[in-house]
């Protein structure tokens, strides 16, 4: 089983993340942590609470974070995820009481605690893992390894040039990426492909549980945002893909690279500089996930909000 820290900013995809997360069997989830990024940390913070009530995992930690970036102005997403950062249906009021301590010292303390072993799943903004890194240098040895969404090597969906989570807070993705802590990165290479889509939807909804019932018509606004803003056909599962990196490998194939990140270009801000040619002969910092095995990660995100529809049942 491996232990993980989630660091998200709910969000439609960071929350069947959480619950992929929750419901495993590979897993143990030893907490969440929240970060301003598809909406201001008080919303995504909320929003994992809610998802946590919906799911009755109240015996999850949860542990609020930064609000915004290190040096940046937030940006947010409302055009993808809504106002309230998880529009298309009605969560649960927050049943869930929270940590008191900041996001950045519950991961130091926890992983301090720890006898070392342990993931990090960073599928927002890399703030408060950045921040985390800079306090406690020494947690860098209780870390396994990083496996975070964020970035591309081909792709891009908020400028040309960057991916969402890295180009909110492109100075704390440098601060990771060159921590000498292992990283997958888990980018829009294959996030962008792993859709969820209208039929597989429609299949969900006709579950017809607890959980499924409310998550269809989430993924439903999620998806017809992402329609309408890029042309998928459906709801791109970007923050799934990477804690399903965790329940099964063979999800995606990865490359080992260099990967830089831009915090200066005029026009690249955040883009995630990968030497696929090994040109910089810089060494390789991170496996960079570039092929994806889509029925597999289908059937996870199917069997896993199943389990969950039945847990609640009992
Ligand atoms: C990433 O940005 C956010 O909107 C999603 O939750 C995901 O983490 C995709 O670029
Ligand atoms: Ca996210």
């Amino acid at each position: 089983m491996k232990k993980i820290l989630m660091d998200c900013d709910p969000g439609h995809d960071d929350m069947v993340a959480i619950m992929l997360a929750a419901a495993s069997d590979e897993i143990d989830l030893l907490g969440i942590t929240t970060v301003a990024g598809n909406q201001i940390g008080e919303k995504t913070f909320r929003n994992a609470l809610r998802i946590l009530t919906l799911i009755n995992r109240k015996d999850i930690p949860v542990a609020r974070g930064f609000d915004g970036p290190l040096v940046r102005k937030l940006v947010v997403a409302p055009e993808i995820h809504g106002v309230s950062g998880l529009d298309g249906a009605d969560l649960p009021e927050p049943a869930v009481k929270p940590l008191k301590v900041h996001a950045v010292d519950f991961i130091i303390e926890t992983l301090r605690k720890s006898s070392g072993g342990i993931y990090l799943v960073p599928t927002g903004p890399l703030t408060n893992v950045a921040v985390a890194l800079l306090k406690a240098p020494d947690i860098k040895e209780k870390i396994e390894r990083i496996v975070l969404m964020g970035g591309a090597v081909f792709d891009s969906n908020t400028t040309p040039a960057a991916e969402f989570n890295i180009y909110v807070d492109p100075e704390a993705a440098k601060i990771v990426f060159e921590s000498g802590v292992p990283i997958t990165m888990v980018g829009l290479d294959v996030t962008d492909k792993a859709i969820f889509n209208f039929d597989d939807i429609e299949k969900l909804r006709q579950f017809n549980g607890k959980v499924s019932r409310v998550v269809a018509p989430l993924l439903k606004f999620f998806g017809n945002a992402n329609k309408e803003i890029y042309g998928f056909n459906g709801a791109p599962l970007h923050d799934a893909l990477a804690v399903s990196v965790l329940i099964n490998p063979d999800v995606v194939k990865t490359r080992f690279l260099h990967v830089d990140i831009e915090t200066k270009g005029e026009f690249t801000r955040g883009e995630t500089v990968a030497d696929v040619y090994g040109i910089t002969g810089k060494a390789p910092n991170a496996d960079v996930a570039l092929e994806l095995n889509l029925p597999l990660f289908n059937e996870i995100v199917f069997s896993h909000i199943k389990k969950l529809d039945e847990s609640l049942e009992i």
